[in-house]
């Protein structure tokens, strides 16, 4: 199935037509109550919309759009724990694990719920221990470093997490993540720690990637300096699906948390993959974070279609994707801890979105998921806003928005929120020639040099974003923000019938290293590969110290 023949998407290429010439500026002069009519809440967190391309038209016919793909049904179908990752026959139930209104929910005839709740009390168990010296070191002292090892799902998400929620943090805690196998990574973690008081979270849903078992391997290995292999047990836990390999690699499975298939790498971290935020933030906190995704699964799963955040804002996307022809999408947080919020996202969304094949098998020949990228806003107002106020591509941007900061001792936060409003408005409205020049002429430019400045300060403007905007950001707070994207992608997912929850993408590269490393070695017979990568094996050998 294709969504190009479905007739809602067809009037959607008629109305992008209609609608190509008609600009926000001019939306905005005609309907005074423009930003009330794109506005959407779900408890705190509120979405302005209006700065879009967008007219009361474009968002039925969008809405149609969803409709006619059945979204509603998708919708019931992932939350009732149906096998929709159809490539590896799962169910996909992150929101199980963030599921406070403990009803049961069926995998298999069985409800996961049991299980779900039994490795929460687990991982508040061992919080409680680690918090108050319960759980010491082996010589006796208090754990207070928590390195985490543990790459992609395993890292991103709890890392971006802890960073985001630093306000919250346990006294005597301080959490680090370890996840690239070049060995800079883990030793430079490792030079600032005292194996005495270090704990070790292995993080692995299938405890068979590379990188983590090379960390993990290296920190037992450092660890052992000063320890003996018995004191392992106080040092390493691990989470994983695993507990076969978890046993192989030396760590009591009395030690391991459990998380389970229909857990999605990327959509982990609300399972015991989310134990280092857990130990930084403590578990009552965790609860907090995992009750924010459950009322955005909430409003998800119940809100009509065109009043539901996660719709709107996948159905902007697949507007400006597939119909304005935009490659990428930013996501600018005007808030320093959440620096890694776009990390996240950008796992989360082109490990789930950036498919070639559709559910039934067959090539596509639409876009699907864009590249997501951006950092904190006001930095990258001074790097690369040129481009999405000037340039030639048409750059949708999300600006996430705090209003109250975390730390008012600095209180720079009216000029931080300015500057995010401030982008917004530039980009919807743009500036035309004749204000250029009637700036330039207030100057005191006239003549030859006035028109040769003017259309360098031209802004052509009509540039969409989105404005998400919250009093502060809480663990509630960010745990709405993660289960919105998550639910954006199963969106954007759904319309372009793309499996969003498996990734055969990154297989290939994976198999091709193993393959390479023993041919590193110098003397090493090379298997057959396209000359430029024997070639360059061969100078790695000749350059290797
Ligand atoms: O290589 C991609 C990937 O499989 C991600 O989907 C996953 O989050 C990451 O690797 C880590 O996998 P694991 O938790 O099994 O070590």
């Amino acid at each position: 199935m294709t969504p190009l023949n479905i007739p809602e998407w067809q009037s959607l290429v008629r109305h992008y037509s209609d609608l190509k010439y008609v600009s926000m500026r001019e939306q905005f002069a005609l309907d005074s109550d423009r930003a009330q009519n794109f506005l959407v809440k779900s408890g705190d967190l509120l979405l302005d919309y209006s700065k879009n391309r967008i007219t009361k038209e474009t968002m039925e016919k969008l809405v149609a759009l969803a409709q006619s793909v059945n979204m509603n049904d998708w919708v019931e179908r992932m939350f009732s724990g149906e096998a929709i990752n159809n490539t590896e026959g799962r169910a996909v139930l992150h929101t199980a694990l963030r599921n406070r209104s403990n009803t049961p929910v069926m995998v298999d005839g069985k409800d996961v719920m049991p299980a779900v709740n039994a490795v929460l009390t687990q991982m508040k168990n061992f919080c409680q221990q680690v918090h108050n010296g319960e759980w010491l070191g082996y010589t006796g002292k208090r754990i207070t470093n928590i390195v985490n090892i543990g790459i992609g799902g395993s890292d991103l998400g709890p890392a971006m997490i802890c960073d985001g929620l630093e306000a919250y943090g346990v006294e005597g805690i301080s959490v680090h993540f370890v996840s690239n196998v070049d060995g800079a990574d883990l030793s430079t973690t490792l030079e600032k720690l005292n194996q005495e008081t270090t704990l070790f979270v292995v993080a692995s849903k299938t405890f068979t990637t590379q990188e983590t078992l090379t960390n993990a391997q290296s920190a037992r290995a450092w660890f052992l300096k000063t320890a003996k292999q018995a004191d392992v047990a106080k040092h390493f836990v691990a989470v994983s699906t695993n507990a076969k390999a978890v046993a192989e690699f030396g760590i009591d499975t009395e030690n391991m948390f459990e998380i389970w298939d229909w857990v999605g790498g990327r959509y982990s971290l609300w399972s015991a993959i989310g134990l280092p935020i857990a130990l930084y933030i403590g578990m009552d906190n965790f609860e907090r974070m995992l009750a924010g995704g459950h009322e955005m699964d909430l409003h998800f799963r119940n809100q009509p279609l065109a009043e539901n955040m996660p719709v709107i804002m996948g159905l902007l996307g697949v507007w400006y994707i597939n119909f304005h022809g935009a490659q990428t999408q930013a996501i600018v947080p005007y808030d320093h801890s959440l620096a890694r919020f776009p990390n996240h996202m950008q796992q989360l969304d082109m490990e789930s979105n950036g498919k070639v094949t559709n559910r039934e098998g067959q090539r596509i020949s639409y876009k699907t998921g864009p590249i997501i990228w951006g950092t904190p806003g006001t930095n990258g107002q001074h790097a690369y806003f040129q481009l999405i106020h000037q340039g030639t591509q048409l750059v949708p941007v999300d600006f996430v928005l705090p209003v109250n900061s975390h730390y008012p001792e600095c209180d720079h936060q009216s000029i931080l929120l300015a500057n995010g409003l401030a982008q917004s408005e530039a980009l919807m409205k743009g500036k035309n020639a004749e204000e250029v020049r009637a700036e330039l002429m207030a100057e005191g430019y006239e003549g030859k040099a006035l028109e040769a400045l003017l259309p360098h300060k031209v802004f052509p403007g009509n540039r969409p974003s989105n404005t998400l905007l919250f009093p502060q950001l809480t663990p509630e707070m960010l745990g709405q923000l993660v289960a919105l994207y998550e639910h954006k992608v199963f969106v954007q997912g759904v319309i372009w019938n793309i499996n969003s929850f498996d990734q055969w993408g990154v297989e290939l590269g994976k198999q091709l290293a193993k393959a390479i490393v023993p041919e590193l070695k110098d003397g090493a017979e090379i298997s057959p590969h396209d000359s430029s990568t024997t070639n360059l094996i061969n100078l790695i050998r000749t350059l290797r110290k």
